[in-house]
């Protein structure tokens, strides 16, 4: 059965994108243009926060966050090492330097306890990872006195104790990267933020580090949201609540339907409502499936940290993503948890 990793098709939508993408054309407006001012609104809206600073792809957003949130460079950025890579090169580029947590393997997001045991009196921000679509424990990391960055490029749409996932930090960051929950059409990124501040430093350094395009009070970015994407964006934003439901019925047939047979199946944060950007069971082998981040970012060459993750090793060794996506049917999840019985793909 060939069932892909990423069972999601933006095919309903083409009619209604090519039409916001024609607009864009013809308005004569690309960057930073009425698209991405609309955009901007209705994703703070979306989430419940006061700003969003559309930028370039999603590990711009987390140097710009970071910096936005007066980390510099020599400082300490507690966050885990089971996470794409980009969060801690985002870190890097800028000088600051990551400090790796272990990630709870049941969960495969960090904990009070984890970061805790990370955290120093140099340590400048903590940046939790919504992994897979999994809500980290925001509110309780807030506790320990220190800004917390929400990487919520895999989260759009969930949620933790009734609020949005990026909605609970200091500042978050979103990836519009295609495979993710909240696609556009290319690449794209957020900053949001309920801190007027925050938000005023990040869209002074998207543009190069200007206010009014004359004066160069810092050394910035060109990372800018551009008017297609945000377009896009506008289109399918509406859409993210629905789809989040059908990912989060996908993730009940696989329980439904016997999966937890042959591999334990993933467990939410107290509290969160799991947005399934991927669905991802563990287990010592399976015939299906793709192994995400065997190789954690602490082990990788460019980084190379001496550090002793225990969960972070045994997530990295037993995880394996399954299909999952707004078009999975539940004769696919059938098929996948055959595949995973019988040893055949
Ligand atoms: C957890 C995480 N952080 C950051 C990023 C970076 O986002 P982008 O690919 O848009 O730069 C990604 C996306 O791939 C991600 O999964």
């Amino acid at each position: 059965m060939d069932v892909p990793l990423f069972a999601t098709s933006l095919q309903p939508y083409h009619d209604r994108l090519s039409e916001a993408i024609d607009r864009v054309a013809r308005s004569g407006r690309y960057i930073l243009g009425p698209e991405v001012e609309a955009f901007e609104r209705e994703f703070a809206d979306y989430l419940g926060v006061r700003h969003c600073v559309g930028v370039a792809n999603g590990t711009d957003a987390l140097t710009i966050a970071l910096r936005a949130l007066g980390v510099g460079p020599g400082d300490e950025v507690v966050m885990p090492s089971f996470t794409f890579y980009a969060t801690a090169e985002a870190a890097v580029v800028m000088g600051a330097r990551p400090v790796f947590c272990d990630v709870d393997p049941g969960t495969f997001c960090v904990t009070p306890e984890t970061v805790k045991a990370a955290v120093t009196p140099r340590t400048k921000a903590i940046v939790p990872v919504h992994l897979f679509g999994n809500v980290a424990p925001v509110e309780e990391l807030r506790e320990l006195g220190v800004p917390v960055l929400e990487d919520a490029a895999q989260a759009a749409g969930a949620e933790r104790n009734g609020v949005k996932a990026g909605a609970m930090g200091e500042a978050a960051t979103f990836s519009f990267f295609p495979s993710k929950n909240l696609p556009c059409l290319g690449d794209g990124g957020a900053v949001v933020t309920s801190d007027d501040a925050v938000a005023e430093r990040a869209r002074v350094l998207r543009f190069h580090g200007s206010r009014d395009k004359a004066t160069f009070t810092d050394v910035g970015y060109n990372s800018r949201l551009d008017e297609v994407q945000a377009a896009a964006l506008r289109v399918l934003l509406p859409e993210l609540d629905g789809w989040i439901e059908r990912r989060r019925a996908a993730a009940r047939a696989y329980e439904r339907l016997g999966l937890g047979e042959h591999a334990t199946l993933p467990r939410e944060v107290d509290g969160s409502r799991h947005a399934y950007h991927l669905y991802v069971v563990r287990a010592d082998s399976l015939p299906v499936g793709r192994g995400y981040y065997r190789v954690p970012v602490h082990r990788q060459p460019a980084i190379a940290a001496d550090v002793d993750l225990p969960g972070t090793e045994e997530a990295a060794r037993t995880n394996f993503a399954l299909p999952m996506g707004i078009d999975l049917t539940e004769a696919e999840v059938r098929g996948v948890i055959e595949a995973c019985a019988s040893g055949s793909t």
